[in-house]
């Protein structure tokens, strides 16, 4: 494992051991403390950002590291120097970098020419730290993640393609559910059947909000992207059957919430669903983290490398 890009550069096996790692860095936090000393991560970031940010900045300094934190008041990437150029130079003095672009182009270019491990810390086509997070969550709810059913529903986007890749690795079955139009890239829906299919798992599609029958967690996020110009009133009418309120989560029969966050509120959830009991925001936004480092502590060849 060199680079975390889109987490299909991960075998099911080394997706389980990260998520038996976090459990570990999150139940131990001692046994990590200098883990990471004397190394230093490089943090870019050309979209805003809360949870990505800090949970990496203070993730790392609890593991002894230090993280360093680039703002775009040079300008956007490749302007000033190439990609190349930036990378190659991160490289003489960084341990890794993570990076959060509005085109997952920059962060392959990023990889290629960077000599230190690259981490995906969002793109327009994918959210893997995001997804790590998401099934270290689900472990803890739904230890045997063969057996869970996981509906997404919403927009398909950066973080559905994040999932699809999750579950399908680890043989869980997954239905996405979005409006006609809406629907995750189609190369990526292909990838994650075939890779379902190799570990025992299901991906299935519906524009059909009554699908989100029989799902032990129910998935939403945004319904328009950081970089997406559209406006709420164009795709009010289309998104609002979609919406996550308390009809919706008694017909799927679930007991867990899920998202990525920031809500919206009153838009793809509502205040009784992300608020209530079943909720698991706010596990996830603290288990980016635990993820987060034990993919450090992996991708730096630390000793508590999986
Ligand atoms: N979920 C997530 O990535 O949040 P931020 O955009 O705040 O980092
Ligand atoms: N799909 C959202 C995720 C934010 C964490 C976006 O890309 O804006």
């Amino acid at each position: 494992m060199d680079k975390l890009l889109t987490l299909t550069e991960l075998t099911q096996q080394q997706l389980l051991d990260l998520l038996a790692l976090g459990r570990s860095v999150k139940a131990e936090p001692d046994r990590y403390r200098q883990a990471l000393a004397g190394r230093n991560v490089v943090m870019l970031f050309e979209k805003p950002s809360l949870r990505t940010r800090v949970s990496f900045d203070i993730g790392i300094n609890k593991l002894g590291g230090h993280c360093l934190y680039l703002d775009q008041q040079n300008g956007a990437l490749g302007q000033r120097e190439s990609v190349a150029d930036f990378a190659a130079n991160l490289s003489c003095w960084a341990d890794a970098i993570v990076a959060r672009t509005f085109s997952h182009r920059t962060l392959e270019t990023l990889a290629a020419h960077a000599s230190v491990p690259v981490i995906n810390a969002l793109s327009d086509l994918y959210h893997p730290c995001q997804g790590l997070a998401d099934f270290l969550s689900l472990s803890e709810v739904c230890p045997d993640l063969t057996a869970l059913k996981l509906a997404y529903i919403g927009d398909g986007n950066n973080v559905t393609h994040s999932l699809m890749f999750g579950a399908a690795l680890l043989g869980a079955s997954m239905t996405v559910i979005c409006p006609a139009g809406h629907f995750p890239d189609a190369l990526m829906v292909a990838k994650a059947k075939q890779l379902a299919a190799q570990h025992g798992g299901e991906i299935r599609l519906s524009d059909n909000p009554e699908d989100i029958a029989g799902h032990q967690a129910v998935y939403t996020d945004t319904w328009i992207s950081m970089g997406d110009n559209t406006s709420f009133a164009e795709i009010e009418a289309k998104f609002m059957p979609y919406q996550v309120n308390s009809g919706l989560m008694a017909t799927a029969d679930a007991s867990w919430f899920m998202h990525c966050l920031p809500a919206h509120r009153g838009q793809e959830v509502t205040d009784e669903v992300i608020d209530g009991a079943g909720s698991l925001v706010l596990r996830q936004a603290e288990n980016r983290m635990h993820a987060q480092n034990a993919l450090l502590l992996t991708l730096l060849n630390t000793e508590f490398a999986v």
